[in-house]
């Protein structure tokens, strides 16, 4: 390892539980005592003149991210309503996105909550927390294993039923916990950070919290319009809430997570990445801009800019760097510039009558330095399918539903039917958005169903879904990359 050049000495405060988290020795073995909460903030983690509660640092396996509040108040806040018990199983926004945890929740997060109180925290609720709203939750055994999808791949399930309209049926279900059926399918998805959101074009990973709005410009509701409905689904859904909470308590709710970015703030290897010309952490985010349609692959960007498959250029300034900066950069690079052959995914190559596409990752990430895409195009890449391709990803334990084409009488194998169960169309099976890219390293793991353990599965799944060829150091540029993300 290369860190030694940029890696301070001292084995105190985050540094060196950063490094114990990664794995790594500390100061010749020294376990550091502090807990992530109270790892050190100071004056460059901050706006001018805010307290050190509104940033925090987490440890993670690259590093540490920084999580922080734009507008300097708290990111732990009793007031706001984020953080109350608006329903009535004890649950909050925080339940399920933690700032120390990207703003999601991850497995590790869960099972030291599990440890912590016997699995009765609020996130440990049968409604969705559980593998079955109708799980036996009466001892603590019985709990574990419950909450099993939930404590492994901190998975949350979402129940949706068959639309009426939809175009398919469904033919069977097989379901490890006996629960799902057409009344009520169990998706089993990862909490979407509740953060970065000045970024989104499509609210939910099936855009269900996306309204068109034939009023906007865009032919779509605002992204606030979109976050306020989604605030109360949330609370009326996961907590439990048996009416709509009200106007104002919506608007608080969007003031808190509106203010909140999230990113990678400081890597093992590459030291503080908003230093010597890098533009990662979260503040550098918070400037950068952003419209509906910005960069648009189509090339509908109603700004009128051509499509730039540059999106990425945070790490520009660190192309002519040595070592582990050089290899975010050439990451970088890869992510920007290497082409490959998309074939085969629903939303792009059918819709648009394009059987194979020349493009790049940015092609579908295409939202500048945010790593989204910028329109609302809800894509499949074949994730939900019950063996992705490549074997790299893991699946297991998850309902596998067989859906029959009315018209057509074709079938289909899927965990998660997606965007169809939305608008009930058959092209839309499987089909899902491509999330904001940021802070990833916070928030393993990946994909809609967390079936990539590490970023390095999910680009392996990459490099042999679109057989890219890329060789192991370019997997690995690739990976530092985005976990500087
Ligand atoms: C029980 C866990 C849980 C609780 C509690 C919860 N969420 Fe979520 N949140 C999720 C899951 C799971 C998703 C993704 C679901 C999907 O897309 O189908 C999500 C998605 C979101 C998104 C979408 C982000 C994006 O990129 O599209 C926002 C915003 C959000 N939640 C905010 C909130 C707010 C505000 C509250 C409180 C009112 C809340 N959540 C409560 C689990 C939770
Ligand atoms: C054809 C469009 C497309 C291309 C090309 C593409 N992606 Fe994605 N990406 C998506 C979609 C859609 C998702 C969300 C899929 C899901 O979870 O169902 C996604 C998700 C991801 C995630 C997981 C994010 C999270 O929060 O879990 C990572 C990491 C990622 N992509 C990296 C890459 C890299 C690296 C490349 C280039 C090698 C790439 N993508 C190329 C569409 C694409």
């Amino acid at each position: 390892m290369a860190k030694a050049h940029l890696a301070p000495s001292s084995c105190t405060t985050w540094l060196g539980m950063a490094l114990a988290a990664a794995g790594g020795a500390c100061g010749g073995g020294t376990r550091p005592a502090a807990s992530p909460e109270a790892l050190a903030v100071d004056q460059a983690d901050l706006a001018p003149g805010a307290s050190t509660a509104s940033a925090t640092w987490t440890p993670n396996a690259f590093g540490a991210s920084l999580t922080v509040r734009a507008d300097g108040g708290p990111l732990t806040d009793p007031s706001s309503p984020f953080f109350q018990s608006l329903g009535t199983n004890g649950r909050s926004c925080s339940s399920c996105h933690l700032a120390s945890a990207g703003m999601t929740i991850t497995p590790g997060a869960m099972q030291r909550l599990f440890a912590r109180t016997g699995g009765t925290d609020p996130v440990f609720r049968p409604n969705d927390g559980a593998t079955s709203p109708l799980a036996d939750v009466s001892t603590v055994r019985a709990r574990r294993q419950a909450y099993a999808l939930l404590l492994a791949r901190a998975l949350i399930r979402v129940g949706i039923k068959l639309p009426d309209n939809a175009e398919f049926e469904l033919v069977a279900v097989d379901d490890p916990y006996g629960y799902a059926s057409a009344k009520e399918l169990s998706l089993f998805r990862r909490p979407l950070p509740a953060a970065n959101l000045a970024f989104l074009s499509a609210v939910m990973w099936d855009g269900r919290e996306t309204f068109k709005d034939p009023n906007q410009p865009t032919g779509f509701a605002t992204i606030h319009f979109d976050l306020a409905d989604q605030a109360n689904s949330a609370t009326q859904g996961h907590a439990q809430a048996p009416s709509p909470i009200s106007d104002a308590q919506r608007e608080a709710i969007l003031g808190f997570e509106t203010q909140v970015y999230t990113a990678q703030g400081w890597d093992l290897m590459a030291g503080r990445l908003d230093a010597a010309g890098g533009q990662g952490g979260p503040w550098a985010l918070s400037r950068q801009p952003f419209h509906f349609g910005i960069n648009d692959t189509l090339g509908n960007d109603p700004a009128g800019d051509p499509f730039d498959p540059v999106a990425m250029t945070l790490y520009a300034g660190w192309a002519g760097a040595r070592g582990a900066r050089a290899a975010i950069a050439r990451g970088q690079a890869l992510f920007d510039s290497r082409t490959f052959d998309i074939t085969g995914v629903g939303g792009l190559n059918d819709d648009l009558g394009i059987p194979v596409l020349r493009g790049t990752c940015t092609t579908c990430h295409d939202a500048p330095n945010a790593g989204d895409h910028s329109v609302p195009l809800p894509l499949r890449l074949g994730l939900d399918a019950p063996a992705p391709a490549g074997g790299v990803l893991d699946v297991s334990g998850l309902p596998v539903y067989l859906l029959r084409n009315l018209a057509t009488g074709e079938t289909v194998q899927t965990t998660d039917p997606g965007r169809a169960l939305i608008t009930g169309k058959w092209k839309d099976v499987g089909r899902f958005k491509g999330p904001v890219l940021r802070g990833l390293a916070a928030r393993a793991p990946y994909f809609h169903n967390g079936s990539a353990a590490t970023l390095e599965d999910a680009v392996r799944f990459y490099d042999t879904r679109f057989a890219i060829g890329l060789t192991d150091d370019e997997v690995a540029d690739l990976v530092a990359f985005l976990a500087a993300l």
